[in-house]
């Protein structure tokens, strides 16, 4: 059967160390250190696995531990795996996390990096046959436009989580988004990238419905938008004639109120759920997707880990 959603993207081996602090140049800190999986791809992958869509995953692996971690956890989560077989290492990442839930990442993309237009290209069939493709920045860029365009040209609806915000994000990219789902900090540096408008991220939680609006559309004039604002929740943004089932263009909608244990991995979780809920009944009002993937990116700060975190909570609507 023809997955509903395919991910195309990082898998990383995380290292965290939970500090009370953050380093500081010079400074050497005792934390508590775990490991486990993580990536932006693979962790959107087992959100929308664990939020009940049939999913798949792109992604580029190395013959080491890293890679056999992967496999085994894409196969109890259920999800099939395409891998490009890399000569390079399986990507890491080293996470510290202060007290306050802040975090500061370095990425080791390794086998990541290899990830090719050409290989993408011959995963045409998956990408076309889906209900939805999700991709993030992590990824070689012309792999991850190859991918939307082979999307688009099968009718694939294309979500773009344009993260990390340091990332490059070609204009190409964002027109062959239907849907992107960009943070505040990323959403405030497309807008410096692409446009003439200047906002500080800080100031976003302020600025007015109307107004935003006005930014989204300047941005991605033909899709939809979706700021993550943290604590203050999401908000929504439409072209006035594709307003996707909502009765408004333009809204917010509130997070729910909890108190994390750990946020790593919390903007993967919303993309994941968000996906799979808005592929599994594109139909309905998209504010019911938004709602359920800020529940489930709720539940996922209660557990420790970027994708061993993610809960096992199904989409309400079908
Ligand atoms: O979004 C969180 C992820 O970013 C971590 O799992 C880490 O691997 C980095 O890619
Ligand atoms: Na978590």
């Amino acid at each position: 059967a023809p997955h509903h959603v395919v991910v195309v993207g990082s898998f990383n081996v995380d290292h965290v160390w939970n500090c009370r602090s953050l380093p500081r140049r010079g400074e050497t800190l005792a934390g508590r250190y775990h490991t486990g999986p993580g990536g932006k791809g693979f962790n959107q992958a087992v959100a929308a696995a664990r939020a009940g869509a049939s999913t798949a995953f792109l992604c580029a692996l190395g013959n080491d531990d890293g890679g056999r971690q992967a496999r085994t956890l894409a196969e109890s989560d259920g999800i099939a795996l395409r891998v490009h077989d890399s000569a390079h290492a399986t990507g890491t990442a080293g996470i510290y996390v202060d007290e306050a839930g802040n975090n500061t990442i370095v990425i080791g993309a390794g086998a990541n990096a290899d990830l090719g237009a050409a290989w993408v290209g011959r995963q045409a069939p998956v990408l076309a046959g889906a209900r939805l493709l999700l991709a993030q920045l992590e990824s070689p860029l012309d792999a991850v436009l190859e991918a939307m365009r082979l999307a688009r040209a099968g009718g694939t609806m294309t979500m773009l989580n344009p993260a990390p915000a340091n990332a490059e994000c070609l204009r190409e990219l964002l027109a062959a988004a239907d849907i992107l789902t960009p943070n505040e900090t990323e959403f405030t540096a497309l807008l410096e990238c692409h446009t003439s408008h200047r906002v500080d991220s800080d100031a976003l939680v302020a600025t007015s419905d109307a107004q935003l609006h006005r930014l989204c559309r300047t941005l991605l004039p033909r899709g939809s938008v979706v700021v993550t604002l943290g604590a203050a929740g999401a908000f929504v943004s439409h072209r006035e004639d594709l307003t996707r089932g909502d009765a408004e263009a333009f809204y917010r909608v509130p997070a729910d109120r909890v108190e994390p244990v750990d946020t790593t991995g919390a903007g993967d979780a919303f993309n994941g759920a968000l996906a799979a809920s808005y592929a599994a009944a594109p139909e309905r009002a998209f504010a019911l997707h938004v709602r359920f993937a800020n529940r489930y990116a709720a539940q996922s700060t209660q557990h420790v880990g970027a994708a061993s975190g993610m809960p096992h909570l199904a989409v309400e609507i079908s």
